[in-house]
């Protein structure tokens, strides 16, 4: 049976949804997309903008992505959360691939809180609940990886995923 082609899209400020959107890449075969925005957030300043962006839910400027996600069976979209939100260019992605996006899965790497009121916000602005969720503490980010979880989540992927013959005829239409 063919295996559902995977992408994996994700925003990191400092690199720990980065490790996580690595090691489920890895663990699906999938191709990766990381998301890159020109907004300074280096600093106090750019921690202060990046929280007050989150938490207003405005869309921000965006680099073109280089993956087309209508063209995958499934995507899973990692973020850190930001004031107990999406972070602003995750939140753009969602807002400007809402019409291309097959099955999703939703990644989340937090200090302690606001995961799942990021995947509400997630799954509001996509128009769609994802088929699986992962919430990542900074301690697991950058420590032992919760293989458990990254494992129950690309199950659910592998089974909710759009069936590849699916994806043939969509592209071929
Ligand atoms: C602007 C900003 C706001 C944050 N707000 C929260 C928050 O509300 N709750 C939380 O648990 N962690 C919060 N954090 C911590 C990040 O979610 C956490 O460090 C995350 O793993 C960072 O991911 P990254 O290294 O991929 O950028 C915040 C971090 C930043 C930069």
């Amino acid at each position: 049976m063919d295996r559902p082609k995977v992408l994996v899209a994700y925003y990191s400020r400092s690199g720990h949804t980065r490790r996580i959107a690595r090691a489920i890449a890895a663990a699906l075969g999938a191709d990766l997309e990381a998301l890159h925005d020109p907004t300074d957030r280096a600093g106090v300043l750019g921690f202060l903008r990046s929280g007050a962006e989150a938490a207003a839910g405005v869309l921000v400027p965006l680099e073109r992505p280089r993956h087309d996600p209508a063209t995958y069976d499934a995507v899973v979209i990692a973020t850190p959360v930001w004031a107990l939100s999406v972070s602003s260019p995750v939140r753009t992605y969602l807002w400007l691939e809402r019409r291309r996006l097959p099955p999703v899965a939703f990644v989340a790497t937090m200090g302690g809180r606001g995961a799942d009121r990021g995947f509400a916000q997630m799954a509001s602005v996509a128009a769609r609940a994802p088929v699986a969720t992962l919430a990542v503490t900074e301690r697991e980010a950058v420590g032992a990886l919760p293989r458990q979880g990254i494992a129950r989540l690309t199950t659910a992927i592998l089974v909710r995923a759009r069936r590849p013959s699916r994806r043939r005829k969509a592209r071929a239409a």
